[in-house]
């Protein structure tokens, strides 16, 4: 479809003024059709606009717009020392010499188009009326929907490997900005917009810009309000229609609101700035709707059923034992994820926090954390019930070589009800560097040569991370089953989605293939003894699914618990970066769980926080619940809370079940 921009009476205005003036230059020439000007490094004579907006440094101009819709007729002009003498609603033309900029000379930023050391400024006039575009659904006028560059090539759009093939400033092509999201924004530089009915789609970030999208038709988005990464037609969206809005410029505050809320219509000035493109409101929009504050807590509880197990995975962000999120960390397990029977923690800290002293034990942080949930779970029972206390185990790292902060020695954990299940005995635990394997008894029965024990440590795929962690279970009936709780290399070192760098470089991307390979190997080698085991995989592996070459090794093994379950795509999400809600905390499980069926739910207790100081975390917790036992001897089907297939329990028939 094409779109047309509104023409306003300040072009009839201007388009009579440019019949007057003979060999001047007009702003849309300065910008044309590509990323960068034609006229670059040029001094250029008697450019002409109305100026739309201002701050310390100059201002920013519009003039006669182009009926090409890929030329902006938008120009910042830098003039540190002429922003005093101008206004907005002037009518003036100067010269000056046409600069792309990039800010403080950060590499993989694009270029902003610049007219900068001007001269023989002209005030033609003043008051005009400053009109601007408008960007939404009435006008017609928005964003693509799901691509950011034509340079993004590859069957995983700009999640495709290899990353940084191609520079998009090399390659300076003509914009198409019906297509692709960064050619929109570039064919706008400069311009005045205006951003009909924002969304806030992640929280403020610390220099409180905000993340919206406008009225506009956008993929992907949840219940929330916020835009999940999803794929459309295979490939994933990149949401390029989400834009920063920095700092207004008239010196007010932008609102700090919760995901999902929704602001007054925002006009400003479109710029690139910090490795973002970016809008500079006139002035902060206020707020229309906050989103609501209540948040859901898992749908499902632990049950009296020793086959049927509720599994958590949290990401608890740096916990030591002085931690003052612990009591709100343990307010969520107790009250959002209900006591799951196995919790999968990530990032423990050592017993001395992140004091670089050589401590690398971490019971006391452990401990704490579970007299914590205890004291919480206490408040919830009747004074005559037995207390809750979950176990735990971890496998210390040797001093700072898992990577995290130094000295804070963060590793994986698990807490599990007693009562429920407990770890195949006859097995020490491991130490940092001892492998684990799987091992058959003389009855056939399969555990793990040290229980828990840390998978392949010494590999050189784990430098500086953390390990995964293998454990071997069984329930109160005897039956066994294996759980993998991991946490891979972060995306350290990766660039902006709306960078230089095409397709963006996914830090360390690289290190996770090769550690979901060498975890892939490990459950290849329980599956090769057993190919009805019972596996649970779960914890921050710091990647989307639509990264499929990442997860290629374990996906033919085992099944993402959300497809197990059939969880609503625009709901699988326990964190939020740049302009997507995200999954990056994943649960994969063993055909054998898929065939019992399943559940799952993401509970976000932090994405939907007020604001990140309210959050406990950086990331949302997950509950499963799964049937790990072969012949539920004990059991009859009916009995069963939920069947292969369904997603939903059938008939409830266990009153015991619910902990409240
Ligand atoms: C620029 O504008 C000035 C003042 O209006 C005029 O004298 C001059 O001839 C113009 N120059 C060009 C190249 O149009
Ligand atoms: C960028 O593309 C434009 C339009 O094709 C061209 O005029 C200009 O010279 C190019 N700039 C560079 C630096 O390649
Ligand atoms: C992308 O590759 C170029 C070399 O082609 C390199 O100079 C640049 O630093 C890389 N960008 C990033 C973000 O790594
Ligand atoms: C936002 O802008 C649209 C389009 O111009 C307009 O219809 C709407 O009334 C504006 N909303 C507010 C709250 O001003
Ligand atoms: C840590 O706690 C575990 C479980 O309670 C215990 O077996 C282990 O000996 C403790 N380790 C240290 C170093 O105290
Ligand atoms: C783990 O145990 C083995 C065998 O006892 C020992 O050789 C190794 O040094 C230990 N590793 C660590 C990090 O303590
Ligand atoms: C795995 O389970 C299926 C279905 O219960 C059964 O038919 C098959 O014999 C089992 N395979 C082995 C090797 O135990
Ligand atoms: C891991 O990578 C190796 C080497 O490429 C390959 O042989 C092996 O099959 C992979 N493991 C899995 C489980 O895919």
């Amino acid at each position: 479809m094409r779109r047309y921009r509104c023409f306003t009476p300040t072009v009839l205005l201007l388009q009579s003024f440019f019949a007057i003036i003979a060999n001047a230059v007009s702003i849309a020439e300065i910008q044309g059709p590509a990323f960068q000007s034609p006229l670059l490094g040029q001094v250029v004579r008697n450019a002409t606009g109305i100026v739309t907006a201002k701050d310390r440094y100059g201002f920013w101009l519009q003039g006669e717009p182009s009926s090409d819709p890929r030329i902006s007729n938008g120009l910042r002009v830098y003039a540190p020392g002429l922003a005093h003498q101008t206004d907005v609603g002037h009518l003036l033309s100067l010269s000056g010499r046409v600069s792309e900029h990039r800010q403080n000379n950060r590499p993989n930023d694009l270029f902003l188009t610049e007219l900068i050391a001007p001269f023989d400024l002209f005030i033609h006039s003043v008051d005009h009326p400053v009109i601007p575009l408008i960007i939404g659904r009435e006008s017609g006028y928005a964003p693509p929907l799901a691509k950011a560059s034509a340079l993004d090539e590859g069957t995983e759009g700009w999640l495709s490997v290899p990353n940084n093939v191609t520079l998009l400033e090399s390659v300076n092509a003509t914009l198409q900005p019906d297509k692709y999201g960064l050619d929109f924004w570039e064919s706008l530089e400069g311009n005045l917009v205006t951003i009909v009915n924002p969304t806030t789609s992640n929280f403020p970030d610390m220099f409180g810009s905000l993340w919206v999208y406008g009225d506009w038709d956008v993929n992907g988005r949840n219940e929330r309000g916020g835009l999940t990464l999803t794929s459309v037609d295979g490939l994933p969206d990149a949401h390029p229609g989400v834009i920063l809005i920095g700092r207004p410029l008239d010196g007010t505050r932008n609102p700090k609101e919760p995901i999902g809320s929704i602001l007054s219509n925002i006009t400003g000035v479109v710029t690139y700035q910090f490795g973002y493109y970016s809008i500079l409101p006139l002035t902060a929009p206020s707020v229309m709707t906050e989103s609501d504050p209540d948040i859901s807590p898992v749908s499902f509880s632990a049950s009296e059923e020793p086959c049927e197990l509720t599994i958590g995975d949290y990401n608890v962000e740096n916990m030591s034992p002085r931690s003052r999120h612990i009591p709100l960390v343990a307010k969520h397990v107790v009250e959002y994820l209900k006591l799951p029977d196995i919790l999968f923690l990530q990032e423990i800290q050592s017993d001395s926090g992140s004091r670089n002293n050589g401590v690398v034990t971490a019971n006391r942080t452990l401990a704490t954390f579970v007299k914590a949930i205890s004291n919480t779970a206490s408040e919830h029972f009747s004074s005559n019930s037995p207390p809750f206390k979950y176990e735990f185990v971890n496998i210390p790292p040797e001093d700072n070589m898992d990577g995290g902060k130094p000295g804070s020695n963060i590793r994986v954990a698990y807490l599990w009800n007693p009562n429920k299940v407990s770890l195949v005995p006859g097995h020490i635990t491991g130490n940092a560097t001892q492998a684990v394997e799987v091992v058959k008894s003389d009855k056939g029965e399969l555990s793990l040569s040290y229980n828990p024990g840390r998978v392949h440590p010494t590999h050189e795929a784990w430098e500086e991370t953390r390990k995964p962690l293998a454990a071997a279970w069984q329930t109160s009936t005897g039956s066994r089953f294996f759980t993998v709780n991991v946490h891979l290399s972060s995306k350290r070192f990766g660039s902006s989605p709306h960078g230089d760098a095409r397709p963006p470089v996914n830090g360390r991307i690289e290190r996770r293939t090769q550690q979901v390979n060498v975890t892939a190997d490990f459950v290849e080698s329980v599956l090769s003894q057993d190919v009805n085991a019972s596996i649970i995989l779960a914890g921050d592996m710091n990647d989307f699914v639509q990264t499929r070459s990442v997860f290629q090794s374990l996906t033919n093994l085992l099944t993402d618990i959300n497809d197990a379950s059939a969880v609503d795509p625009v709901e699988r999400y326990t964190y939020v970066y740049e302009q997507h809600m995200q999954e990056i905390d994943h649960m994969f499980v063993s055909d054998a769980i898929v065939n019992r069926g399943t559940k799952v739910e993401h509970i976000h207790v932090n994405t939907w926080a007020r604001s990140t100081s309210e959050r406990a975390s950086d990331h949302d917790p997950t509950v499963a619940k799964v049937w790990v036992c072969d012949n539920p001897s004990n059991t009859k089907d009916s009995e069963r809370p939920f069947l292969p297939g369904l997603t939903a329990p059938l008939v409830i028939q266990n009153p015991h079940g619910l902990i409240y």
